[in-house]
């Protein structure tokens, strides 16, 4: 264990060196209520509204260029800043000298009360450096997803998406990098980050952010009731909401060995700190059946921060990493010191909220095996929304056909039990019979005996079950031997997107 240090990051090209502050302080409270930073604004401190989007810079692989994400502030602790750049609103141009993303804003009439424009704001310059090093140009539809996870109650969103496409009209005025690379070259000789605090509530509290798994895997069978934070995109609504104490923290986000992808043989092993966003991408890659789901899970700040290991660890029985994952027939790998064990992941949920971790262990990465030949494959979310909502229900839902029999069947469902799980007696309806109808109908039939969901305020129990029994239906009909419907026919949000695309 190192000696405790100050958070030292980069911010208006300054380096600040935090010490006292209490370790769950977010950056969002940090700017507005310690450096008087006030552009960003707060609207929920829950990651849905955007209003507090900020940039996170962080060295690429190579040390050589700094990648520059979208993030809600609301929701990010301020240890988790250490070794990073943070910019905000303060950042971009001024009123006598506006960028390109401000200048469309204005020119299209993007901002009318103001108060979520500076998170439009940051959410297009990351969309903008990203098109401009790329030399490429979003489609309004590109647009669209990416400011998902950005409310606006006064534009009704079609001026803002006209400065989308008009910044790049200007001439090219990116953020200037090279100065950030240079200073966060200049953090990465800094010990790990140890920093003690007072918690909110006064109690002393410690944040850890080891950098090699080994020691990830040694601190934690060391500090078992400590808290492991992964992207906060869960923990950060526990403290913000319930005001719940964390305890000592152990960050996971600087161990370089849980941000991998890697392919060994055909398996996708995905590190568990790997961001949501970039994990979604290596999937689809491989199921581009699942794009929609990627799409429609949190929005793109959530999933920068965010990480699969997180979704999977914390188990909510309306998460959608889950099923997806349990019906590519996912396994976990675990650690506990030195010790590794692999899991299937279906096996890992025991009760609501309750998993096969034991004390000291955490997920060091989640395998995905390759589709087996002759495997039909559909993510289907149910929620209230399109974009950025939570799932009513999720099914995703898995045949493996040889000759047009049903062989296998893996029928994955979330919102349907206290935790996401197959239905074996849909399962068991499927396997050995044609792929047709009759046959979806009986395995929609028997869903009835495999769930008992519940009524809450997403949806009633009754809602739930004709949902799901209809999702199989869906499936079938996109999915059949002979003249499969198209996804886009099958689904409504298609022709609301389509609306929306032309609005
Ligand atoms: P954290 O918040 O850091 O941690 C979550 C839990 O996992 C904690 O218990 C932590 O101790 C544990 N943990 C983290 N890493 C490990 C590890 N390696 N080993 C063991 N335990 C670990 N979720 C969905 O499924 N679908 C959605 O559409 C969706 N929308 C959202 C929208 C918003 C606005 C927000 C704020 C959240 C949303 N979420 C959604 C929930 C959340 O984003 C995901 O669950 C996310 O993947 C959590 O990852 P994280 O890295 O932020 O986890
Ligand atoms: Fe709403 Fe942060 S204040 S997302
Ligand atoms: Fe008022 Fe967007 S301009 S909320």
């Amino acid at each position: 264990m190192t000696a405790p240090r100050p958070i030292r990051f980069i911010h208006q090209g300054q380096l600040r060196a935090i010490s006292g502050l209490p370790p769950t302080t977010t950056v969002l409270q940090y700017l507005r209520e310690h450096v008087r930073c006030a552009g960003t604004k707060e609207g929920c401190a829950e990651g849905d509204c955007g209003a507090c989007t900020v940039l996170v810079g962080e060295l690429d692989a190579t040390g050589g260029a700094v990648e520059l994400r979208n993030v809600n502030a609301c929701i990010q602790f301020l240890p988790m800043l250490d070794g990073k750049a943070l910019l905000t609103v303060e950042d971009l141009g001024t009123s006598a000298d506006p960028n390109p993303v401000q200048q469309a804003l204005v020119d299209c009439h993007g901002s009318q009360c103001g108060f979520c424009t500076p998170g439009f704001a940051m959410t297009m310059q990351a969309i903008y450096e990203r098109h401009q090093a790329a030399g490429t140009r979003p489609t309004r539809q590109d647009l669209a997803d990416d400011l998902s996870g950005n409310l606006c109650r006064c534009t009704g969103y079609r001026p803002i998406l006209d400065a989308g496409e008009r910044m790049f009209d200007a001439p090219v005025r990116t953020i200037a990098r090279q100065p950030i690379v240079e200073a966060l070259r200049a953090l990465r000789d800094d010990p790990p980050l140890h920093y003690e605090a007072p918690s909110r509530d006064g109690t002393p509290q410690r944040v850890f952010a080891p950098r090699e798994l080994d020691e990830l895997a040694d601190l934690r069978a060391a500090l078992p009731q400590a808290r492991l934070v992964a992207g906060a995109t869960d923990v950060g609504l526990w403290v913000n909401k319930q005001h719940r104490d964390l305890g000592d923290v152990i960050l996971t986000g600087r161990v370089d060995a849980l941000r991998r992808i890697d392919a060994p043989g055909d398996v996708l092993r995905l590190g568990a700190a790997v961001p949501l966003e970039d994990a979604w991408s290596a999937l689809t890659e491989r199921v581009p059946a699942l794009r929609e789901l990627w799409l429609r899970f949190a929005s793109p700040p959530v999933r920068h921060a965010g990480t699969l290991g997180g979704n999977i660890a914390n188990g909510s029985p309306i998460g959608d990493g889950a099923p997806a994952l349990i019906a590519l027939g996912a396994r976990l790998v675990l650690r506990r010191g030195p010790a590794q064990r692999t899991l299937p992941l279906e096996d890992f949920y025991l009760d609501y909220m309750k998993n096969a971790l034991e004390p000291g262990e955490f997920i060091e990465a989640i395998e995905v095996p390759p589709l087996p030949p002759g495997t039909q494959l559909r993510g289907y979310k149910i929620a209230k929304r399109y974009d950025s909502d939570i799932s009513a229900v999720c099914a995703v839902l898995g045949v493996r056909l040889e000759n047009g029999v049903v062989r296998e069947a893996r029928l994955a469902f979330g919102g349907m039990a206290a935790i996401v799980k197959r239905a074996p007696r849909a399962e068991a309806a499927l396997v050995g019979r044609a792929w047709d109808e009759a046959a979806a109908l009986a395995a929609a039939d028997a869903l009835r005996e495999d769930f008992t969901p519940m009524t809450d305020l997403r949806a009633s129990a009754d809602y739930r079950q004709r949902a799901a029994a209809n999702l199989i239906r869906r499936f079938w009909l996109e999915t059949r031997v002979d003249a499969p419907v198209a996804a886009a026919a099958a689904s409504v949000w298609q022709a609301v997107n389509l609306q929306r695309s032309v609005a």
